[in-house]
């Protein structure tokens, strides 16, 4: 058995094979924009990243100077984004053993702060935010909603609505490891009629072939690397295409300033995985369950177990004292899960003293990146694996 929570985590053969064959044209293109708008009611546009999806609805609020709020438990990509368009950030501490913020903490930086326009909503990890209470807030202080559901596609919120069907703008990323899965890709949902104009003339360029190239080897590489990594021979292909800079990397990926069209070949494999996203969404859950069930309760986050019924369970949290201690014991029996997302209220760490984040603005969220470990629900992780990781985990916290 061999387990990592991300390098490739979705693909099996069946996926490796599909992807290496199949060949969208503009027909398979405009079949997902017309999913995508009648699933989110809305007008679409097809991004290359999510992070370039984030910066056209940001073109299309046409405010710049003003501050986004975002959660203070992030990715750098959101960071960046809203820097790259002209706007400051405002961050927003997650509610303790949360990972979202709250509706009162929302209340408090408008207060602090009345540049404050626009605010992301995160559904970090798939575990849905309070919404409701959000949106109300946004709608009588006139602040603009973006729905960012990178990790929760098919989440659902308290009042049962699907994530992404509340807020002015939604935003999806396809990147590696998400919930679908197609190596990379974004999109637009522009809700709200007041923005489709400014976007109208707007044109997305196209990404370099040799991008494209790269990320169509991806779910192959990292499919051999992964079968080949108990016997060693994994590792080494890992580090040398490392080396060779063959793997696509959404960390290392720089758009100068440009923001890309989705490429044709990649549409399908998104629409594909759509029409099977309920399948994948109820395997994550059975996962998140076993988990929730077979660990210590000490390492559990309580809130967020809850909430696994609605959420999309991209990964299970849990949090630890001396979390690279196990990371090294779980990687005796080949499971890998050092990939920690987020290891700083903007991760990953090695980007932080780069925003404009400050020691103590999130301190709920700086308690919990020290602490966070995310076990991993995707496909190639059966009931079986589950229980073998919760087992081992459980052994290593008797051995503190
Ligand atoms: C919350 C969040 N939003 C946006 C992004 C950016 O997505 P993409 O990698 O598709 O640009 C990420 C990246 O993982 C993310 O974690």
């Amino acid at each position: 058995m061999n387990i990592f929570n991300s390098l490739g985590s979705n693909y099996n053969l069946s996926f490796v094979a599909k992807n290496l064959t199949t060949r969208s044209t503009q027909r398979e293109f405009e079949q997902l924009q017309r999913y995508l708008s009648k699933k989110y009611d809305g007008k679409v546009l097809l991004t290359y990243k999510g992070r370039e999806a984030l910066r056209l609805a940001l073109r299309a609020c046409d405010m710049k100077g003003a501050a986004v709020g975002i959660c203070g438990f992030t990715c750098f990509a959101v960071y960046e984004a809203i820097v790259q368009e002209g706007y400051s950030v405002e961050y927003l501490d997650i509610q303790k053993d949360d990972l979202n913020f709250s509706a009162e903490e929302l209340s408090k930086a408008i207060k602090a702060n009345p540049r404050l326009k626009i605010i992301f909503i995160q559904n970090t990890l798939g575990y849905p935010c309070e919404i409701q209470k959000i949106k109300k807030i946004c709608q009588e202080k006139n602040i603009i909603l973006l729905e960012d559901l990178a990790h929760s596609i098919g989440a659902r919120y308290r009042d049962g609505s699907e994530a992404g069907t509340v807020g002015d703008f939604t935003m999806l990323s396809f990147s590696q490891d998400k919930v679908i899965d197609s190596v990379s890709g974004g999109a637009l949902i522009i809700r709200n009629k007041r923005f489709y104009k400014r976007l109208d003339s707007f044109i997305l360029k196209k990404i370099e072939e040799k991008q494209e190239g790269k990320d169509k080897q991806y779910p192959l590489n990292t499919y051999m690397i992964r079968s080949t990594y108990t016997i060693g021979l994994g590792k080494l292909m890992h580090a040398f295409l490392k080396k060779l800079n063959a793997l696509s990397n959404p960390m290392l990926y720089s758009n100068q300033g440009e923001i890309h069209s989705l490429p044709l070949a990649y549409a399908d494999t998104i629409y594909r995985q759509f029409l099977h996203l309920h399948e994948n969404l109820k395997h994550r859950e059975k996962i998140a369950n076993i988990y929730k069930n077979a660990l210590n309760k000490v390492v559990l986050l309580d809130p967020l177990c809850s909430a696994i019924d609605s959420s999309s369970n991209l990964r299970f949290p849990i949090v630890v004292e001396n979390r690279n201690n196990l990371i090294e014991f779980l990687k005796k029996y080949n499971i890998h899960i050092s990939d920690i997302w987020y290891d700083a209220p903007i991760g990953p760490k090695k980007y932080l003293s780069g925003t404009s984040y400050r020691k103590g603005m999130c301190l709920n969220a700086e308690v919990i990146t020290d602490k966070i470990i995310n076990l991993p629900t995707h496909i190639n992780v059966s009931e079986k694996d589950a229980v073998f990781i919760s087992q081992k985990i459980n052994r290593w916290l008797k051995l503190q």
